[in-house]
């Protein structure tokens, strides 16, 4: 049978820890990953999580799939310029996207349809094939320009989800704050998750 598929884009807004967890937990959720990594998303890995993602995707995809434990091919990282792989066609691409994080550059580049690499490419795809793209956007405060984008977006169908947790949870550690945001864009991939107690579901204070 075949698994669910998801497009997971990664890019250089602050947020490494959130790119990594939710590529963990769709992994154990059996999904099939397409993996699309900027540049700058490997300076941010760098700084965030002294994490050095090797240049090759076959090389890319070893790493995270040792690291995941993830099935032969289950996790498959796509160069900048792989305009051949199935996310760069709507004849084959995974009919759900999730950028996260997402810097204010990608935003402005899926905003006006740039598709000058292959994650601008992706999004383009999905808004024209009317699948389901998620933006977890990372920046404040935000400029007119940002918000303008998001509206616009939010207005072909993307949903905008911006790496902002809450506390009503009481966190004790960072990593309750990223499965928070993991938990959200999970829900709206339709992903069974246990990661956050559900709002109602918590004993009141
Ligand atoms: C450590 C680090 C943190 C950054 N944080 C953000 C951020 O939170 N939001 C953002 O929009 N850009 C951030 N940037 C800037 C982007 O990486 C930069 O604009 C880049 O051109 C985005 O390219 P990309 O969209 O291809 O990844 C950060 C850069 C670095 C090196």
């Amino acid at each position: 049978m075949l698994k669910k598929q998801i497009t997971l884009a990664i890019t250089g807004a602050s947020g490494a820890p959130y790119a990594l967890r939710l590529l963990e937990v769709l992994v154990k959720a059996d999904c099939d990953v397409f993996v699309l990594i900027s540049s700058a998303a490997k300076v941010v890995f760098a700084t965030e999580e002294r994490i050095k993602i090797p240049a090759s995707p076959d090389a890319a995809s070893a790493f995270f799939s040792e690291r995941f434990s993830a099935r032969p091919n289950q996790i498959r990282v796509c160069g900048k310029e792989e305009w051949f792989s199935p996310v760069a066609s709507g004849s084959a691409a995974p009919k759900q996207m999730v950028i996260c994080p997402c810097s204010t550059g990608t935003l402005s580049a899926v905003a006006i349809g740039a598709s000058d690499n292959l994650i601008e490419r992706a999004a383009d795809v999905i808004l024209k094939e009317r699948g389901q793209l998620i933006l977890v956007t990372r920046e404040m405060p935000l400029s007119s320009i940002h918000l303008e984008n998001m509206l616009k977006l939010s207005q072909m169908g993307a949903t905008i989800m911006p790496a902002s947790p809450g506390f009503y949870h009481n966190p004790e550690r960072i990593s309750d704050l990223v499965d928070f945001v993991v938990a959200r864009i999970l829900d709206h991939l339709g992903i069974d998750q246990t990661l956050m107690m559900r709002w109602g579901y918590q004993p009141t204070p």
